[in-house]
Formats: C-alpha cells, structure tokens, sequence
C-alpha cells in the first residue's frame, strides 16, 4: 500500500515549521536507528526520505504531508558522537524545542533498535511525550537482524518504558502494516 506523501519543507527549528491544521506524527530515535527508512516503508516511497549507512544524515525536521489532514516528521538522530558537539547541541534543542512546543503535534513514533532496548534518552524521550499527553507509539527497528530468542529478549527489555514494541523491519516490511494503521488512526 503506497500513502499520498509528499516532501514539504525542512526545518531548523519549530519556528520554522509550516502553520497548518494537519495531525503531525513525528519519527524520532538514535541516529541510525532506522528513522528515514521507515518514513519510506510507511509510505511506500523509495527515496522519499534520504536515508544512509552513516549516522547522522538527517540534520533538520523534515516534514511530509501524507493525505488531506496528516504529516510525518522525520527528525534528526540523537547519540551520535562523532557529530561535532556545537551541531549535536543545536540539533537535540531543535528536537525538544519542535517536541515540546509543537501545537498541531499529535503523536511520537519512538523508535528503538531492538537489538539495543531503551536507554535513558527514550525513557526521557518518552517523559516529554507524556507530559504533553501524545500518543506515543514505541517501534522495535531492524526486527529482520533478530533471530527467534534474541527476540523474546528484546521484547523483554522494553518493559521499562510500558509500552509493547511493534517490532518493525523496513527491509522485510515486517510490522510496517500495523505501523501505519495506527498512525492513521491519529488523523482520524
Ligand atoms: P539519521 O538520519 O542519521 O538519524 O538515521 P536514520 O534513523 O534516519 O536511519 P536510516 O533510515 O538512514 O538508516 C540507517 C541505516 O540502517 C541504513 O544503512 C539503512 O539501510 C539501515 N536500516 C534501516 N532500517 C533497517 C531495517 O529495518 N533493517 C535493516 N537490516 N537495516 C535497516
Ligand atoms: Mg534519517
């Protein structure tokens, strides 16, 4: 299944972003986590979203329109070390700045490796988007890399954040289906 999606703009802070009265479902996790990758799987379009083996490819909040009344924002990564410190302090402000403030933000995909689990910056991560009452739906990337215990085991080590893991694959599609029914959903 292919979403009516279409790039619309990239943005370096919330201020930035487009005033509109569409639902926002933002995609946010680790660099390298999978976050453009799944931006095309859900969508269904190769190449929407630029994706790469090296971490910290997308720097700014890229924003997607999907249909008449819901957009996807892929966000830039978090945690990657080798980003010079200034770039990686102004990417992490824009990222909380867009998740705390955004008014028209109506949902947080957090996604995980799941060969990883949750550290402190998706319990933190995961904190903000309650505060606020979002919805957050929690996605267990590269789920194809796991074999059958490692899978139990990381099913486990979600359990702190309360949330079950969808886990997901955008190279076998596995548990892309669901993703975007629930994401869906949020536009009503
Ligand atoms: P930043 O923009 O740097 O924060 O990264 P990102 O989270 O957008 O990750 P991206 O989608 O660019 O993917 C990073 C790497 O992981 C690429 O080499 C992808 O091919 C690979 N990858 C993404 N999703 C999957 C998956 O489901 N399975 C496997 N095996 N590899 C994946
Ligand atoms: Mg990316």
């Amino acid at each position: 299944m292919k979403l009516e999606a279409q790039f619309v703009t990239s943005a370096f802070s919330a201020s930035e972003c487009p005033r509109w009265k569409r639902a926002e479902v933002a995609l946010a996790g680790r660099s390298n986590v999978g976050k453009s990758s799944l931006l095309n799987a859900l969508t269904g379009i190769k190449g929407l979203a630029r994706t790469s083996k090296t971490p910290g490819r997308t720097q700014s909040i890229n924003l997607f329109s999907v249909g008449a009344s819901l957009a996807l924002a892929d966000l830039p990564g978090y945690g990657y070390a080798k980003m010079p410190e200034r770039v990686a302090q102004r990417i992490a402000a824009s990222m909380t700045e867009y998740l705390e403030t955004r008014e028209n933000l109506a949902a947080l995909v957090m996604l995980v490796d799941s060969r990883r689990g949750p550290a402190n910056e998706e319990l933190q991560l995961a904190e903000i988007v309650r505060a606020r009452g979002l919805t957050l739906i929690v996605a267990g990337t590269k789920c194809d890399k796991l074999n059958r215990s490692e899978r139990s085991r990381a099913i486990a080590s979600f359990k702190p954040l309360g949330i079950e893991p969808i886990l997901c694959s955008s190279s076998n599609s596995e548990g892309i289906e669901e993703l975007r029914r629930r994401i869906l959903k949020i536009a009503g």
